[in-house]
């Protein structure tokens, strides 16, 4: 009843002689700006979770006198954890909303941090890395979603972006943390210390509100009205356009697979699988991971200037994803993630013919050591970001979850291929036929994103879902933007 005065109101006020200005052309209330930052811990969460590791398990590994495969099994049991949340994440959100979602992760990663601290044998460890991998995926593909259904479209892509550059300042964090605690052997505090943002999180959740895109698409009309009036700064006008916008959106949509396999929604489906492909099979968790093994093969071999050499790899990491950052709205996703994904065939290259080289050490590990920086620098401006961000944009709200999930499955998936295959590939193409066979998938990535990828700036998340609904195609979104 309620929710139907509601409706006619918001129709009113959207059909009325006032025309609200656009929401580009108003200031955004400070609100929005917490929000993102406290789902962002998500984030933080999934890179901190991910990138502790590689130190603590030199210790693990001594304290329990692990064989190989019991350490790849400790180490990979994160990665099978994130496929699982990943799978059940997005249906959850749509189910019970956003908000219950992260929070529930949240408590997971308390649980899990303080279970793996705790461990007092192997299994326990590696179930305890599968309950943090759980919470990571769920957190991996929800923190983006609620960010951007909260978020004004000039701003969305800054600010879903701020999520990765959460994601790896938490790598870079973990390497850190690795380093100062290595010398004390205090593993189980790597472990641990992840339970505090986690704390923050559910904290902040508690305080968050509930997507107002979530509500409206679940009848709670009042309620996502008065989130939205909360984040777009009591700008009412903007408020009630936005709000007629999504429930003629939601008029269109079907539900569930119907929706999905809609002609107008698949080939956006598609370009999410395949980027969350891309994203993984050229190979940029093998630097993550094994950052400090292939510097050794760079001829650094030296532990501790490998060790600060990754360090120097999680710095480039965020600094360029801050230049991402600042620039995702101005210049467009597609031009960051055609520049990244050249720089990365070319770096991946450079990487090869420096392995090719039958000397190491001196000019050529220089050599290597730039490529691999360059490579970094380049996923980190774009791939890394845009992947996370349009995968965020491009569903309909009634399948957000679902499409989401899928996306996110395939790149989990494939990044534990990736994880499990890097060495054995090492040992069968050698060093550079790995890292070219990693360019070729970088060369098919370039093609596809220049024929296929949409531009979804400054658009909003209906109209991006009407784009598809009035049957438009993949490119022809956002190529006329200034004449919109
Ligand atoms: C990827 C992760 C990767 C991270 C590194 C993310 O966008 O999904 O797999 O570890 O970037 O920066």
């Amino acid at each position: 009843m309620n929710t139907d005065r509601d409706a006619d109101r918001a129709g009113s006020n959207v059909n009325g002689s006032q025309a609200p200005k656009p929401a580009s052309q108003q200031p955004t209330g400070r609100f929005v700006y917490v929000a993102a930052i406290f789902a962002a811990l998500g984030g933080l969460l999934f890179g901190y979770d991910t990138g502790v590791i590689s130190g603590a398990i030199l210790f693990v590994k001594d304290q329990f006198s692990l064989s190989s495969g019991t350490e790849s099994e400790v180490v990979s049991s994160v990665l099978w954890g994130a496929v699982v949340g990943a799978l059940f994440g997005g249906w959850l959100a749509d189910r019970f909303g956003r908000r219950p979602v992260i929070l529930g992760a949240a408590v997971t990663f308390v649980i899990g941090a303080i279970g793996t601290a705790l461990t007092p044998t192997v299994s326990w460890l590696i179930g305890g890395r599968v309950v943090v991998g759980i919470a990571i995926g769920v957190a991996s593909l929800i923190a983006p979603m609620y960010i951007a259904e909260i978020a004004p479209p000039d701003i969305r892509g800054t600010l879903v972006s701020i999520n990765q550059l959460a994601l790896v300042s938490g790598i870079l964090v973990a390497y850190l943390i690795d380093y100062a605690l290595a010398g004390a052997e205090a593993w189980r505090w790597m472990f641990a210390l992840a339970a505090f943002p986690a704390a923050v999180l559910a904290i902040g959740m508690l305080f968050l509100p509930e997507s107002p895109r979530w509500l409206i698409a679940h009848d709670h009309l009042a309620q996502g009205r008065q989130v939205l009036t909360r984040i777009r700064a009591g700008k009412t006008a903007e408020t009630e356009r936005e709000i007629a916008d999504i429930r003629s959106g939601l008029a269109l949509q079907g539900r569930g697979w119907d929706e999905l396999r809609h002609p107008g929604v698949r080939p956006a489906l598609l370009v999410g699988v395949l980027l969350a492909l891309f994203q993984q099979l050229t190979g940029i968790n093998t630097v993550i991971y094994y950052a400090p093994t292939i510097f050794q093969y760079a001829g650094i071999t030296s532990s501790s200037a490998a060790i600060l050499a990754t360090v120097g790899v999680g710095v480039i990491n965020v600094l360029t994803t801050i230049v991402a950052v600042r620039l995702i709205d101005r210049t467009g996703r597609r031009p960051l993630l055609l520049v990244s994904l050249v720089g990365m065939t070319v770096s991946l290259v450079a990487l090869g013919l420096a392995f090719r080289s039958p000397s190491t050490g001196g000019a050529v590990g220089w050599f290597a050591a730039a490529s691999l920086a360059v490579y970094i620098a380049s996923f980190a401006v774009g791939l890394g970001p845009v992947f996370w961000l349009l995968i965020s944009e491009i569903y309909p709200l009634s399948v957000r979850g679902v499409g989401m999930s899928l996306a996110t499955v395939v790149n989990w998936v494939t990044n534990l291929l990736v994880a499990l295959t890097f060495l054995t590939l090492i040992d069968h193409l050698g060093k550079p036929g790995t890292f070219w066979l990693y360019a070729s998938i970088s060369v098919v990535a370039v093609i596809f994103s220049t024929l296929f990828i949409p531009e979804t700036k400054g658009k909003s998340l209906e109209e991006i879902e009407a784009h598809w609904h009035g049957g438009g195609r993949l490119r022809e979104l956002g190529q006329h933007t200034d004449a919109d």
